[in-house]
């Protein structure tokens, strides 16, 4: 359902308690307390953002937290996995734009636009969704050390690139930035 179509019957609904009742308190006076009910409410406005403790994910530890009902992969990659990464010509990819919301939109997929940046390239947080049918990918897993999708078969490197399977993209990197040394704000 396209965000049009969703909204379309709330318009409508306002309309019509707008008109029904704009003879009685005129219609600004009905109309702000129905649109203030449609905004979300706190606990969803709470989980828009998530900071994320990864003091305790050693090299070649990974996490999955929760944001925004989906899984975010975060990975504390070893020097070994980020060379194998990096090692990758990028006219071997499957798909070579980065798919980082942090960086440019045509930004090419390297290993440094996959990962947190320069001086942290060590870190990568991605969302744990296939970008074929949506299953979640488990990590550490696949022909390349990455992760691996055991639905219909992608794989995906250490930069969570797809390189083999139907996954048509490299999985999404979600906007997040580190607030403190150990700590990764995403959303
Ligand atoms: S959903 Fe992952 S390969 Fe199809």
């Amino acid at each position: 359902m396209s965000a049009t179509e969703t909204t379309d019957p709330n318009r409508r609904d306002f309309l019509y308690i707008a008109t029904g009742t704009a003879g009685a308190v005129g219609a600004a006076g009905v109309a702000w307390p129905f649109i203030d009910q449609m905004r979300p409410d706190a606990s969803t406005l709470a989980l828009a953002t998530i900071d994320v403790d990864v003091s305790g994910v050693e090299p070649g530890m990974s996490i999955t937290v929760k944001w925004r009902g989906k899984p975010v992969f975060i990975r504390n990659r070893t020097p070994e996995e980020v060379e194998a990464a990096k090692s990758v010509p990028l006219e071997e990819l499957k798909d070579p734009v980065a798919r980082n919301a942090n960086v440019a939109s045509d930004a090419p997929a390297t290993d440094l636009e996959r990962s947190a940046g320069e001086g942290r390239e060590n870190w990568i947080v991605m969302i744990g969704s296939c970008t074929h049918l949506g299953c979640v990918p488990l990590g550490q897993a696949g022909d390349f050390g990455g992760w691996f999708c055991p639905c219909h078969g992608s794989h995906y490197d250490t930069a969570g690139r797809i390189r083999k399977g139907p996954a048509p993209e490299n999985l999404a990197v979600p906007t997040f930035n580190f607030i403190s040394e150990s700590t990764i704000s995403i959303g």
